[in-house]
């Protein structure tokens, strides 16, 4: 039984409290839908910025009533240092995910960006101190990489970030540290690699590569790809996140608080891979797309080349283990992705 396994089974059993910010979003409500069928009571925060009433109106349609029954939510800023208290109020663990995703939005205006990522998240950060919560886990990023040429990417090793989207998450890194240090709170980042799977969003011009090109080629539409497509990702199933949350929460490793981890799979595909793996999963229900092929444009600014996971630290200290490969995770998504879009 994995460590994972045994868990859930101890979660099944007993009840705590959890409190998600950004729960209207892709991982929120991910994370949300798990903690719910596992019988806990989560309260959620969210102020519907990026994130949907749609994605908890989809969790409540899956969970029973008397699950539903264990969720509150309040809609509020993290901005807003009052709701972060109120947020925090007799909460045992903190999945804080909400922030201004995409490195494009972020060099289109950097001081929204900056003052979500990080005054949001240090007034979270204070509140979940004032509160005595037991463990704090943020959502951090793989940008915090950088322009380290090193693969695969190993915690320690980071290079500068290469744009303010990147900036902010490493800036919650720092604040982590600093807390750990002064007031002895010790929070744990977990810095997912591109992360995807049910609900996450395929609209607007920031969304994420994978939902973006399902709808597109669900729709008939041209699919670019940002440079010579053997730019590589650690692409990872959202399933795998919400493990590694649930584990960091309820680490009783004396090693594994105030660290970050990777969350990741450690397997590298191709943009070109990703395209075939995706049109080839959807041609025999869409038939429009035998044959098609993708659009080759500039690179995107801001972009790392090659990014890869080492996610033995995760491992050994959380007793992370991905229960899903790029391939089973695209199988899943695009079963709920044309159910949904089409
Ligand atoms: N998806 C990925 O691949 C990925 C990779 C690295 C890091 N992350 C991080 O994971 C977290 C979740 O990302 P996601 O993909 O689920 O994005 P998302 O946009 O779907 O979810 C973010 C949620 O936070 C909410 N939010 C934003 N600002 C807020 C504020 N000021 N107050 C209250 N709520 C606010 C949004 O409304 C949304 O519901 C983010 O911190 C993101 O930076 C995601």
């Amino acid at each position: 039984m994995s460590h994972y396994d045994k868990l859930k089974t101890h979660l099944t059993n007993n009840a705590s409290t959890w409190l998600i910010t950004g729960v209207a979003g892709f991982i929120g409500s991910n994370l949300l839908e798990r903690l719910l069928k596992l019988n806990q009571r989560v309260v959620g925060l969210d102020n519907f910025s990026t994130g949907h009433r749609h994605n908890l109106d989809k969790v409540k349609a899956i969970v029973s009533a008397e699950q539903w029954a264990n969720f509150s939510f309040i809609e509020g800023d993290i901005c807003v240092i009052e709701s972060c208290q109120q947020a925090c109020k007799g909460v045992d663990y903190v999945l804080h995910q909400a922030a201004l995703g995409s490195v494009p939005r972020s060099l289109e205006d950097p001081i929204t960006t900056n003052s979500n990522n990080i005054s949001g998240f240090l007034n979270m950060l204070v509140a979940a101190r004032d509160n005595k919560i037991k463990q704090f886990v943020y959502a951090a990023s793989s940008s915090t990489y950088g322009d380290h040429p090193g693969l695969p990417k190993v915690e320690e090793l980071i290079g500068n970030p290469l744009s303010p989207y990147a900036v902010t998450k490493y800036v919650n890194e720092l604040y982590a540290s600093v807390f750990a240090r002064c007031y002895a709170f010790k929070p744990i980042g977990l810095r997912y690699f591109n992360i995807f799977g049910r609900r996450q969003d395929p609209d607007g011009a920031y969304a994420a590569v994978i939902p973006k090109w399902v709808a597109a080629m669900i729709n008939d539409e041209e699919i670019f790809i940002n440079g010579d497509g053997e730019t590589s990702r650690d692409f990872c199933y959202v399933d795998n996140a919400v493990q590694a949350n649930l584990l960091a929460a309820t680490t009783e490793h004396p090693d594994a608080a105030g660290q970050v981890y990777n969350v990741a799979v450690g397997d590298r595909t191709t943009l070109n891979e990703l395209y075939e793996g995706i049109r080839s999963r959807l041609e025999a229900r869409f038939p429009h797309l035998n044959g098609q092929s993708a659009t080759y444009r500039d690179f995107r600014p801001g972009d790392v080349r090659h990014s890869l996971a080492d996610i033995s630290k995760a491992n050994e200290l959380i007793g992370y283990e991905p229960t899903h490969r790029i391939g089973q995770g695209l199988d899943e998504a695009m079963d709920w992705y044309v159910e949904d879009l089409s």
